[in-house]
């Protein structure tokens, strides 16, 4: 089995009838929407769902998955999504699919949280993968210069017709080729602060465990 099907299936184990689950974004998390969407239907599972970006919601309205926005739950029992880099303290870089807005937000409202990754995603320090930063179009260009002169190598990410990419929000990204972050927390920090800054793709002590796919089975990280 696909390492991201298992990991994907693996962490359905942890929902449970009635329960309001967030549901990520992303290859990784699509199967896990996949199989939330087999259990509704084959296990009678009943819950509701939140998404965290309009694949998201387009993929669990196809599967019949009951849904809610954010704003109409009273909490979230439990979110699963993936991730494109984790470290040892379960640090993470989020937002390869561009909804790094959509599911901290879902994330910070939630009891629990899962990621789902495949084992190349775990990484001794964060920073290879690209950090990508959302930011309103508006002054968007003098953010990127701050962001230049600082040595941290952005580029807006475009669509493949090389238009600006517009996430759900209708903002722009801009990922950070750092390869390396030595202090992710002081980083976090530093771009949070940034006028025009919506939010970056540092998630940090945000998740409660990781399920890793090995070749050898999927493996829970605590
Ligand atoms: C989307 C995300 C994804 O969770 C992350 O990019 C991992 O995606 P994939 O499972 O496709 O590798 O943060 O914004």
């Amino acid at each position: 089995m696909d390492l991201k099907e298992m990991v994907g299936k693996e962490a359905c184990k942890h929902i449970k009838s009635g329960m309001t689950v967030g549901l990520g974004t992303g290859s990784t998390a699509y199967h896990m929407v996949a199989e939330v969407g087999r259990m509704i239907k084959e296990e009678n599972l009943t819950i509701t769902g939140v998404t965290t970006s309009t694949q998201t919601l387009i993929q669990a309205r196809e599967l019949g998955i009951p849904l809610a926005s954010i704003d109409e739950v009273d909490h979230i029992d439990i979110t699963i999504d993936g991730a494109d880099e984790v470290d040892p303290n379960f640090l993470g870089i989020k937002g390869g699919g561009a909804a790094l807005l959509y599911e901290k937000i879902v994330a910070t409202y939630s009891d629990k949280v899962i990621w789902i990754v495949d084992e190349s995603k775990m990484v001794p320090q964060l920073g290879k993968f690209p950090l990508p930063v959302e930011v309103i179009p508006f002054g968007s260009q003098q953010i990127f210069n701050i962001l230049e002169k600082r040595g941290y190598r952005p580029t807006f990410r475009k669509t493949n017709d090389g238009e600006f990419l517009h996430t759900d929000s209708g903002n722009y990204i801009i990922d950070l080729h750092l390869e390396a972050i030595t202090d992710p927390h002081a980083l976090a920090e530093e771009l949070i602060h940034m006028t025009g800054v919506v939010e970056h793709g540092l998630f940090l002590d945000m998740t409660n465990f990781v399920i890793v796919g090995e070749k050898e089975g999927p493996k829970t990280l605590i």
